[in-house]
Formats: structure tokens, C-alpha cells, sequence
């Protein structure tokens, strides 16, 4: 029997299972995780290594030390998933893994290492997109949730409209045209003097500003549920010198609120646009951004005026994590998904 012979027997094996336990991985970017996640909707363990405090000092991620930590950390984290889970490796069903998009040497990691166990274990591979795994995550913490619904998806390196039409169906409505709203949201941070990753702290700063106090611009885009994130950024930089030079800083407070308003303002305009274009009765955020205060109210008014249901990823599930890629890999597993043990990294790798 040939290796993808063995795969199709071992899938059908598991779609007529009741249970289904997938150990998966995530090393595309500067957290290393591992987690078990049962039928795609029920985290049994979910372990992440944060490699924030490595980057910082450099002001952002840096790749080699990345890779670098991904390796020292991975073996770890599958230990302490299974642990967590109170498992061994014959209560795993199959492995899933994060092949793209991201920072290849990242992705190598995990990908080295799910592979491994694949094989050692004779266990089916589920190759997992990152952006994906963002979406899913509100399968995790919605119960009832499920396609269709506009899913905004808005991270340090993506910000996506898409359609999600049927689980691992995906229709591209819109995206950014230059920086992703997480990466804005960073370098605007940065000019605050806030350390790496800015987003969260920005976000905290922001609570106690006023919004109106700085007027940004509101770019045009080519497409209408496109975004544009890097004149706005630069029009704060501009602005935040230009105070600095005459000597009539505003508060930083103020600052914060006011480019935080600038980007949710868009991000809410261009979604709610699409949800109401495509008739759509429930909406989701995703993503690491979708964890923003700001956003996530600005979105709860919105579509309570609109009578859309809003579905977000719960606080935890926000940022990277392999919990959303084990749920993620369930649903792609029901589509006969697997990998070749020739399973490379994708670093471009796109959704749709
Ligand atoms: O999804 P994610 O964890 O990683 C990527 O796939 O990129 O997103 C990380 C991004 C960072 O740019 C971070 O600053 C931003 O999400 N972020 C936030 C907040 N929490 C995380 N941005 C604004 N407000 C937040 N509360
Ligand atoms: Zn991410």
C-alpha cells in the first residue's frame, strides 16, 4: 500500500469517529504553541511560548533569533500540550500543522516537527494556512457558529474581507493595499515610544484619550471593501513631529485614540459595507487585532444598529495560538485533506 493509500484509509477512519483528537503545531511567527483541539471544537490543551521579550529589545521580530527559539521551544510545547490534555501520543487521531503564511524558518520548525511525529507515529498530517487558523478560532469559542458569515481578519501581516461560504470555502471580498492593520497600529505605537509588539499597548493608552483631538486622513482605495493603512500611519508620524518640533505635543493618550479611531473607523466602514452588500446575518473578527478594545465596540454597536450577529474570538484566542489551527485542520480533514511527507513551508501562502 502506497503512503497516500495508507492516508485515505486512516481519513476515512476518522470521519466515521465520534472524537477526533488533533495535536496541532503554530511557529509562523514569534509564538511557538501546540494544542489539542477535539472535533474542531473543543481546546483540550493549549500551550504557548511567547517569544515577545526575545524581539523586543530589537523593536520587532527578528527572524533568525525566531527560528532559533522555534526549535529550542517546540518539543516543549507538544510535552506540555499533552500534558495538559493528561494524553499520550496514542490518544492523538492525527498532527496539523501552520505550512504559511509567515517567516520560513519559523514555519520550517513546525513543520519539521509535525512531519516527524507523522511519520513516527503513523499518524495522519493536516496542513493548516495561518489566516485560516484566525478564523477558526471563533469556531472555538462560538459553539453554535457556522458558514456562512464576512469574517474580518486583521493581523500584524494580513488584512482581509472574505467571505467564509462553507468550512475551508473562502471568498475574497477585499484587503490591504499596503501595511496590514496590526503592522500600523505598530509602527504608530513605535512613534509613541511603546516597545514591540505597540498594538496591545496603544490600544490601553488609547482607553483614556480623545479621539477627535488629532484629524487623520480617510484614504481611497482602489476596491470598495479595500483597506490602506500606510498614509494614514505616515499623516501620524508627520503629525506627531510636526507637534513635537513646535512644541505643542498633544498627550499621547490623545494620539492613541485618535489613530486607533482612524483605523478601526476604516476597518468597521469598509466590513460593514461588505456584510450589508452580501446580506449577511452574522459577521466575525479575527485576528490579532481583533483583540482591540476599540474595534470590538465600535463593531458590537454597529451591527446591534444593523441586526447582524457578531461573533469574536474570545481575548486568549486572539493572537497566534495552535488551538485555532487544530480546529481549522478538523475541517480540512473532513475534506480528505492531508499532507505529503514532502510537506514544505509556504511563506507567501495565500488563503484564496
Ligand atoms: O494575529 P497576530 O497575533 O499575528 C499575526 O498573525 O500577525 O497579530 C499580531 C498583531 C500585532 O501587530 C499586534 O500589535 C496586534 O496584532 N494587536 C493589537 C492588539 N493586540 C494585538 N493591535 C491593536 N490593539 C490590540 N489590542
Ligand atoms: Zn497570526
Amino acid at each position: 500500500m502506497t503512503y497516500a493509500e495508507r492516508c485515505c484509509e486512516q481519513i476515512a477512519a476518522l470521519k466515521e469517529k465520534k472524537e477526533v483528537n488533533i495535536l496541532a503545531i503554530e511557529s509562523s511567527c514569534d509564538e511557538t504553541a501546540a494544542a489539542i483541539v477535539q472535533s474542531g471544537r473543543k481546546i483540550l490543551s493549549n500551550a504557548v511560548f511567547s517569544q515577545i521579550p526575545l524581539h523586543a529589545i530589537y523593536g520587532g521580530v527578528v527572524p533568525e533569533i525566531a527560528s532559533r527559539a522555534h526549535v529550542d521551544a517546540v518539543d516543549r510545547m507538544v510535552d506540555q500540550a499533552l500534558k495538559e490534555a493528561g494524553m499520550t501520543f496514542d490518544d492523538i487521531d492525527a498532527l496539523a500543522v501552520t505550512y504559511g503564511p509567515g517567516l520560513v524558518g519559523a514555519l520550517l520548525t513546525g513543520v519539521s516537527c509535525a512531519k516527524a511525529l507523522s511519520y513516527a507515529l503513523d499518524k495522519p498530517l493536516i496542513p493548516v494556512n495561518h489566516i485560516e487558523g484566525h478564523i477558526c478560532a471563533n469556531y472555538l469559542t462560538h459553539e453554535t457558529l457556522e458558514p456562512p458569515f464576512v469574517c474580518l481578519v486583521a493581523s500584524g501581516g494580513h488584512s482581509h474581507i472574505l467571505m467564509v461560504e462553507d468550512y475551508g470555502v473562502y471568498k475574497l471580498l477585499g484587503c490591504t493595499q499596503d501595511d496590514a492593520a496590526g503592522e500600523a497600529f505598530d509602527k504608530a505605537a513605535r512613534v509613541l515610544h511603546l516597545p514591540y509588539p505597540g498594538g496591545p499597548l496603544l490600544d490601553k493608552m488609547a482607553q483614556s484619550g480623545n479621539p477627535q483631538a488629532l484629524k487623520l486622513p480617510r484614504p481611497h482605495t482602489p476596491g470598495e471593501y479595500d483597506f490602506s493603512f500606510s498614509g494614514l500611519k505616515t499623516a501620524f508620524i508627520n503629525a506627531c513631529h510636526n507637534l513635537e518640533q513646535k512644541g505643542q505635543t498633544l498627550p499621547a493618550e490623545d494620539l492613541a485614540a485618535s489613530f486607533q479611531h482612524a483605523v478601526v473607523d476604516q476597518l468597521l466602514h469598509k466590513t460593514m459595507q461588505a456584510a450589508r452588500d452580501y446580506q449577511a446575518p452574522r459577521l466575525a473578527l479575527a485576528g490579532g487585532v481583533s483583540a482591540n478594545s476599540g474595534l470590538r465596540a465600535a463593531f458590537e454597536k454597529a451591527c446591534k444598529r444593523e441586526g447582524i450577529q457578531l461573533f469574536m474570538p474570545q481575548l486568549k484566542l486572539c493572537g497566534d495560538n495552535a488551538a485555532m489551527i487544530g480546529s481549522a485542520a478538523y475541517y480540512r480533514l473532513l475534506r480528505d485533506e492531508v499532507a505529503p511527507l514532502s510537506l514544505n513551508a509556504k511563506p507567501a501562502l495565500r488563503l484564496v
